[in-house]
C-alpha cells in the first residue's frame, strides 16, 4: 500500500482565525528524552465568530499530559487531544485561559523540526510549522502573540538558557544544579518565529548602537573552541545594521541580538525575533578552513537572517502562500547589501548564475510554480528558487518600473502602514500603486504565473528611412496546470550602440512606454521604432538582466562579439561572451553525439583572449567571463533528448581548445594574479584569488610541460581554503597525477572539521568518471560521513545527484538508483532533506529517451514506498504527474 497524498491547502480557502492567543506563557523544563513544556495561552474568540465555535489547535507528534481550561480540567467529553491535533468542543467564555502540558523527546527528534538536539545543544526550527511539535497551538502565522518564555536546566550541561526577546531573569533553582531563565519578547509574532537554545556554548560578544542612540548588545553562541572562527560573521552584522538604517531608516528594536550557530540544521538559517539560530556553514570562517565564497554566503546570510527583522518579523505573511513576500523582499534586501559592500556587476552576474541553474529549471520542470503559489500539499516543499530568488527579481524589476523614488516611498509606506501586520502581497503591492500613483494589476501577473517567459527580439534597419525597429514578443512555454498564460510587465533595460561603441542617444520612440534606457513590453508582440539613426546600431538587450527571462535575440556572430568587446554595460558584456560560449557548446555537443569531430569557433577562442588581457576590467569579472557555462546549463539550453556524456565531452573539448590558445597567458595570471602578503576576504582579494584559480584550470588541460606539477605544488603550498580547494578539485576531476595524495593529505588536515570535510566529499561526489558512483557508494559508511546530519547529506549525495551530470544521469542507471535508494533511507529519518535531494531528479524528461526511463524506474520506485513522508510524497508526484 502506498502512503496517501496529503489534501491539498488552497489560497482561495483562505479564512481569518476564528480565535486569537494574546500571550503565551512557556515553562519548558528540558531533559534530553523527556522535555516537559507548560503553555498558557490566554485565548479569545474573535468579533465575527459564533459563541461556542469549537477550538481547533494543531499539533505534531505531540503528547499531551494535562490540561486545564480556566485552571479546570475539563471532562472527557469536552476535548479530544490526538498526537496531530487538539479540539475543545465548547470553549468557554469570549475569553479564557488554557494551559497544556506536554512531553517531548528532544533526543528522538531526527526531522530537526520543532525542539531537537544538535550535538548536545537544545534547539528549535519552528518555521514553517514546528511550534505545533512543542505545544498545541494555532499554528498559522496570522496568529500574533506576546511570547514569556522561562526555561530550566541542568546548570552544568546547559549554562546558556536563551529565548527570544530580552532577558527578564535568572538564577538557581533551590540547590538543585539546575537553574532558569526568563526571557521576554514584548513585540507580538507568529509562532514560526518562536525559538529556544539551551547548551554549554561560547559566547562571542560584541555593541552596536543605533542611529537613536539604543545600546545593542551583540552575541554569537558556537561550540567551544570555534571563537576565533565568528570574526567575519560579527562584522557582517555590525555592517548589516549599519546598512539597514542607513539605506532604508530601520532600526533594530530589542535590546540584544542573539546568533546561534549549531551543526544540524536543516535549511541556511532562521530569522527567530532576536535569536536567530544558523547553520554553522553561515557562521564559522577563517581562511584555512572557508573559501571566499563562504565568506561571501557567510556575510549574505547574515544580513539575510537580520533584514528580516523588518521584512518577516515586524510585517510578517498573512498565510503560508504570501512567503514570498517576506522571502522574496528580504533576498532582494541582501542582494542589495552586498552589492553596495562588494562590486555590483560581479554580484548580479553571480546572481543571475544561480537563478538561472536554480530556478529556471525549476520553472521548466514538473516542479514550476507561481512566486506565489495558489495550492501547496506540504509548505515546506515551497522553500524553493522560484519564492526567494524570483521572488527577489519581482522586487527588483518593480523598482526599474516605477523608478528609485517611487520604490522608496513605497518601501516607507509599507512600513509605515503595515508595522505589526501578517499580510499579503496585494497589501504590499498597493503601497508601490499609491506611492507611483500607477496601476499595478498587470505587474501582479508576475506573482500569479509560473514559468519563465521567452522573450523574442527581431532587429530591422532600414537605410532610407533611417529607422531602426525592434521587433519584441512574449511567451510563457506550457507550464504545468497552467493554462493561457497572459502577457507580463517586461521592463527591458537596453542600449543602441553605435560602431565607436558609444550608445547612441535615441529618445523615446512614437506610442512606445520608454522609460530612460528601460523599454516596456507588456503585450504579447510590439514594434518600436527608433528614428534618425544614421547607421545599423547594434542592440543590447536586458542590460543587467533587467527582467528573469530567457532572451531569444537574433545575434549576429559580429554582433556578439562586438558586445563582447563593446558593451559598456558590463552584465551584458559578460552575458556576450557566455553566448558566444554557449553557442559553440551547443554546437559541439550536437556533433560529438554525431560522432564528428568538430572545432570551437575562432571567435570564441578570440573573445577569450581579449577578456584575458584587458586591464579595463576588474579581476573578479575577468574571472566569472572565463566560468565555462556548467554541464547543466548546457544541457538546459539544449533542453531535450540530453546526453550528459555529449555535453561533458564537449565541454571538455572547448575547455582544452582554450587552454591550447592562451596556456602561456593563463600560467602567467596564475603566477601573477594571486594576492600575496596576509589573507584578506575582501572583495578585491577574493576577485585575484578567482582569477588566478580560473586561469590555473585551464593550464590543468593544457598541454604544457609541468602543468600536473603545476596544480600540485598549488595545492601543496596553498595558505587558504579558496586555493587549496581550487587545486585538489582540479586534481581529482582531471585525474591529474597524486589526485589520491592529494586527497589523502586533505582528510589528514581537516579531519577534525566537518564544514572543511563536507568539500571533501563534495570534491569526489562530483568528479566526472564512472567509478564516482562505487566512490560514494563507499563514502556513505566513511567513519566522518553522517546520514543524521543535513550538510554531510548535501556534500556526498545532493552534489552527486545536482553537480555530477554524466554519473547521477548513468547510462545504466545506477546513479539514480543510489539517489532513490539514499532518498528512502533518508525519508525516515529527516523527510525535508530526502525531499530536497529528491527534487535532483525534475529534470528527468529532458534526457534522452533511455536516460528518462530509468530515471521513471527509480522515481516509481520512490513512489511504491509505504511509508514516504508528506514531504517525499508531494515531491514524487508531482514530478512524475
Ligand atoms: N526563513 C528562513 C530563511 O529564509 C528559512 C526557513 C526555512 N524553513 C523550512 N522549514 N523550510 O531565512
Ligand atoms: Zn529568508
Amino acid at each position: 500500500m502506498r502512503s496517501e497524498t496529503a489534501p491539498a491547502i488552497r489560497l482561495e480557502d483562505y479564512q481569518p482565525p476564528a480565535y486569537r492567543i494574546g500571550t503565551v506563557d512557556l515553562r519548558v523544563e528540558l531533559a534530553p528524552s523527556e522535555t516537559i513544556v507548560r503553555a498558557v495561552l490566554s485565548i479569545t474568540r474573535q468579533d465575527g465568530t459564533h459563541p461556542g465555535t469549537p477550538l481547533e489547535l494543531d499539533g505534531d507528534d505531540l503528547a499531551l499530559v494535562s490540561l486545564t481550561i480556566d485552571g479546570r480540567v475539563p471532562g472527557q467529553d469536552e476535548f479530544n487531544a490526538a498526537p496531530d491535533r487538539l479540539e475543545l468542543f465548547t470553549p468557554p467564555a469570549e475569553s479564557f485561559e488554557l494551559e497544556l502540558v506536554t512531553r517531548l523527546d528532544p533526543d528522538a527528534n531526527t526531522k530537526l523540526m520543532g525542539l531537537y538536539r544538535s550535538s548536545g545543544t537544545y534547539c528549535t526550527q519552528c518555521e514553517a510549522e514546528g511550534f505545533r511539535r512543542i505545544t498545541y497551538f494555532l499554528d498559522r502565522p496570522d496568529v500574533l502573540s506576546v511570547y514569556t518564555t522561562r526555561l530550566e536546566a541542568e546548570k552544568d550541561a546547559c549554562p546558556v538558557l536563551l529565548a527570544n526577546g530580552n532577558l527578564i531573569e535568572e538564577g538557581p533553582l533551590g540547590d538543585s544544579g539546575r537553574h532558569f531563565a526568563v526571557w521576554h519578547d514584548p513585540h507580538p509574532k507568529p509562532a514560526y518565529l518562536f525559538a529556544l537554545v539551551a547548551g554549554d556554548l561560547a559566547r562571542v560578544p560584541a555593541r552596536f548602537s543605533t542611529q537613536s542612540g539604543n545600546e545593542i548588545a551583540l552575541n554569537i553562541y558556537v561550540e567551544h573552541g570555534k571563537e576565533d572562527r565568528c570574526a567575519w560573521a560579527m562584522d557582517s552584522l555590525i555592517r548589516s545594521m549599519r546598512w539597514d538604517e542607513e539605506v532604508f531608516g530601520l532600526e533594530y528594536d530589542l535590546d540584544v541580538f542573539n546568533i546561534v550557530a549549531v551543526s544540524d540544521f536543516n535549511m541556511g538559517a532562521m530569522e527567530n525575533k532576536g535569536l536567530n539560530i544558523f547553520n554553522d556553514k553561515y557562521v564559522l570562517a577563517d581562511p584555512e578552513t572557508a573559501t571566499d565564497q563562504d565568506f561571501a554566503n557567510i556575510e549574505a546570510v547574515i544580513a539575510h537572517e537580520y533584514f528580516h527583522n523588518w521584512t518577516g518579523n515586524r510585517i510578517t505573511c498573512r498565510d503560508w502562500f504570501q512567503l514570498c513576500l517576506k522571502e522574496g523582499l528580504t533576498v532582494f534586501r541582501d542582494q542589495e547589501f552586498s552589492s553596495d559592500m562588494r562590486s555590483r556587476a560581479v554580484k548580479r552576474i553571480a546572481d543571475v548564475r544561480l537563478l538561472k541553474s536554480h530556478q529556471f529549471p525549476e520553472d521548466a520542470g514538473p516542479l514550476a510554480h507561481p512566486v506565489r503559489p495558489r495550492t501547496y500539499h506540504e509548505i515546506n516543499n515551497f522553500y524553493t528558487a522560484t519564492v526567494y530568488e524570483k521572488g527577489a527579481e519581482v522586487v527588483r524589476m518593480l523598482k526599474t518600473l516605477i523608478g528609485d523614488d517611487a520604490f522608496k516611498a513605497g518601501l516607507d509606506l509599507y512600513f509605515e502602514r503595515h508595522d505589526g501586520d501578517a499580510t499579503t502581497i496585494e497589501a504590499f503591492l498597493a503601497c508601490f500603486s499609491e506611492a507611483a500613483s500607477t496601476n499595478l494589476d498587470q505587474f501582479s501577473r508576475w506573482y500569479e504565473q509560473a514559468g519563465t517567459p521567452v522573450v523574442t527580439a527581431e532587429t530591422d534597419y532600414d537605410e532610407g528611412s533611417k529607422t531602426f525597429t525592434v521587433s519584441l514578443s512574449q511567451e510563457i512555454p506550457p507550464v504545468p496546470g497552467q493554462k493561457n498564460s497572459k502577457p507580463a510587465v517586461i521592463p527591458l533595460r537596453f542600449g543602441l550602440i553605435g560602431a565607436n561603441g558609444n550608445d547612441l542617444d535615441t529618445g523615446a520612440p512614437e506610442g512606445t512606454r520608454l522609460q530612460g534606457d528601460v523599454l516596456i513590453l507588456n503585450k504579447a508582440h510590439q514594434k518600436i521604432t527608433f528614428d534618425n539613426i544614421e547607421s545599423r546600431p547594434v542592440l543590447s538587450l536586458l542590460r543587467g538582466f533587467s527582467a528573469p527571462v530567457r532572451l531569444n535575440q537574433s545575434l549576429s556572430q559580429d554582433e556578439l562579439v562586438f558586445l563582447a568587446a563593446k558593451d559598456s554595460d558590463p552584465f551584458n558584456r559578460w552575458q556576450a561572451v557566455q553566448t558566444l560560449l554557449m553557442k559553440d557548446l551547443v554546437r559541439l555537443t550536437g556533433e560529438t553525439r554525431q560522432g564528428n569531430r568538430a572545432a570551437p569557433s575562432s571567435d570564441t577562442i578570440a573573445v577569450i583572449g581579449n577578456v584575458l588581457t584587458d586591464a579595463s576590467l576588474d579581476e573578479a569579472l575577468r574571472a566569472q567571463a572565463l566560468v565555462l557555462p556548467s554541464e547543466a546549463d548546457i544541457a538546459q539550453e539544449i533542453g531535450k533528448n540530453v546526453d550528459p556524456d555529449a555535453v561533458y565531452e564537449a565541454r571538455q573539448q572547448l575547455r582544452k581548445a582554450i587552454a591550447g590558445a592562451h596556456g602561456a597567458e593563463f600560467q602567467s595570471i596564475a603566477k601573477s594574479a594571486m594576492p600575496n602578503g596576509p589573507f584578506s576576504p575582501d572583495a578585491a582579494s577574493a576577485g585575484k584569488r578567482a582569477l588566478a584559480n580560473r586561469a590555473l584550470s585551464f593550464v590543468a588541460v593544457s598541454e604544457l610541460a609541468g602543468a600536473a606539477e603545476t596544480i600540485w605544488e598549488r595545492f601543496a603550498a596553498a595558505y587558504n581554503m579558496t586555493d587549496r580547494i581550487s587545486a585538489l578539485t582540479l586534481l581529482v576531476h582531471d585525474h591529474l597525477a597524486k589526485e589520491e595524495e592529494a586527497l589523502a593529505t586533505y582528510l589528514k588536515r581537516h579531519e577534525s572539521n566537518s564544514l572543511a570535510m563536507d568539500k571533501w566529499f563534495m570534491t569526489q561526489a562530483t568528479a566526472p568518471g564512472a567509478e564516482t558512483l562505487a566512490k560514494v557508494r563507499a563514502l556513505k559508511t566513511h567513519p566522518l560521513y553522517d546520514a543524521g546530519n543535513p550538510n554531510r547529506v548535501r556534500s556526498l549525495l545532493q552534489s552527486f545527484a545536482t553537480g555530477n551530470p554524466t554519473q547521477f544521469a548513468r547510462g545504466d542507471g545506477a546513479g539514480f538508483e543510489l539517489v532513490a535508494e539514499s532518498v528512502l533511507e533518508i525519508d525516515r529519518r529527516n523527510p525535508q532533506v530526502a525531499s530536497r535531494l529528491l527534487t535532483s531528479f525534475r529534470s528527468w524528461r529532458a534526457l534522452d529517451p533511455q536516460r528518462s526511463a530509468l530515471a521513471e524506474t527509480a522515481l516509481l520506485r520512490v513512489s511504491s514506498f509505504e511509508n514516504l513522508s508528506r514531504d517525499s510524497r508531494d515531491i514524487v508526484d508531482r514530478t512524475l504527474q
